[in-house]
């Protein structure tokens, strides 16, 4: 009852009791969240294309291959393309994957520790996510062009458009014979985290859905905001671009929204979902992102599978509380993609 609005009950109030009422709840959701916050995502392309521009065969002292590649497909506006890099290992067989939205166009990057992924037996398709569209309110660059909107409040915003890539590039990489189709992870930091869970929730071929400091809009519930944390004001204010117009009307009382945090997570279930927050990060509020798993949780429990076992004491720095499908991390220090992240998400998916 705490938590609002009510999981488990249908926007007509009706209960949800099975795991066949759990399908159409989902879909409402789905709905609600696409009209509401993040914008309608337009159908995927008929066909993806991978395109191999380069190899190289002697990263990280040989253990790792990387590929420059392009992968296209078709819109309404024409054919639209946007590169993408696969590392893997050099070893034979195949490998479980990671499509990174990156935050940065380097190989090497602070939130990218490629050679102890690789030696973690792990392949990663990062997708710089500037090169998808320009982080900014313009609606004629990369693929927010390609795409009609119709301006009735519910066009996607730029997380939308970036999820939608992380997808295509599943497309692309699940024909892949190195890759391990039953463990697929979508993974990003920061709005990248948002990103990566609206990617996770939409497309089920995700098995492993990675949420590193999302924070506001991301992770986090926010109708118990903790500390000076993000505040849906202050996230339209700023990026009122990342969301549907819509969305935008919430700033003024969010507690009208007809949702909060914990629906986005809970259509990530029966999958894996992995919530990891820093302790000095106050302004993506951990407590808030711990909150929302155990607001989740019931969706796992529906489908018969353990969610959330941690509860809502707050984790201590350090400490991470797993035991079911949903787990949570609290990492000591700042807002970061770090080693220790990373090490928790390659922990889950060896399991
Ligand atoms: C800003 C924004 C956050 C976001 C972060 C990031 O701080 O307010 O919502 O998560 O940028 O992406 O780094």
């Amino acid at each position: 009852m705490r938590f609002q609005p009510e999981l488990m009950t249908f926007a007509d109030g009706a209960p949800v009791v099975s795991a066949e009422d759990w399908k159409r709840r989902r879909a409402e959701m789905l709905d609600l969240l696409s009209r509401e916050e993040y914008g309608i995502t337009p159908p995927a392309p008929a066909a993806v294309r991978g395109t191999v521009n380069a190899v190289d065969e002697k990263c990280c002292a040989g253990h790792a291959v990387i590929e420059d590649l392009t992968v296209s497909f078709d819109t309404p506006k024409g054919g639209y393309s946007f590169p993408c890099r696969f590392f893997r290992p050099a070893s034979e067989g195949k490998h479980p994957l990671f499509v990174f939205l990156n935050f940065f166009p380097e190989v090497y990057n602070k939130y990218f520790p490629l050679e102890e992924i690789i030696d973690g037996g792990f392949a990663v398709a990062a997708i710089y996510y500037k090169d998808v569209t320009h982080d900014d309110g313009d609606f004629t660059d990369g693929i927010a062009g390609m795409y009609p909107r119709r301006g009735d409040g519910t066009d996607w915003g730029k997380i939308g458009m970036w999820a939608f890539c992380a997808s295509r590039a599943a497309d692309y990489f699940l024909t892949r014979p190195e890759v391990d189709a039953d463990r697929l992870a979508v993974i990003g930091h920061s709005r990248l985290g948002k990103t990566a869970l609206w990617a996770g929730a939409q497309d089920e071929r995700f098995r492993y859905v990675i949420s590193n400091d999302s924070g506001c809009s991301g992770a986090a519930y926010e109708r118990e905001k903790h500390g000076s944390s993000e505040t849906v004001a202050k996230i339209t204010g700023k990026f009122p671009f990342w969301f549907c117009d819509n969305f935008l009307r919430y700033a003024k009382d969010p507690d009208e929204r007809p949702f909060d945090q914990h629906f986005l997570l809970s259509l990530i279930a029966p999958r894996r979902l992995a919530v990891n927050s820093a302790s000095l990060d106050e302004w993506a509020d951990p407590l808030g992102e711990q909150l929302s798993c155990v607001a989740c949780s019931p969706a796992w429990e529906l489908l018969g599978v353990r969610g959330f076992t941690g509860g809502e004491t707050p984790a201590k720095v350090g400490e991470l509380l797993s035991g079911g499908n949903v787990q949570y991390y609290l990492r000591d220090g700042t807002h970061f993609l770090s080693r220790a992240d990373w090490q928790i998400y390659m922990d889950m998916m060896s399991e």
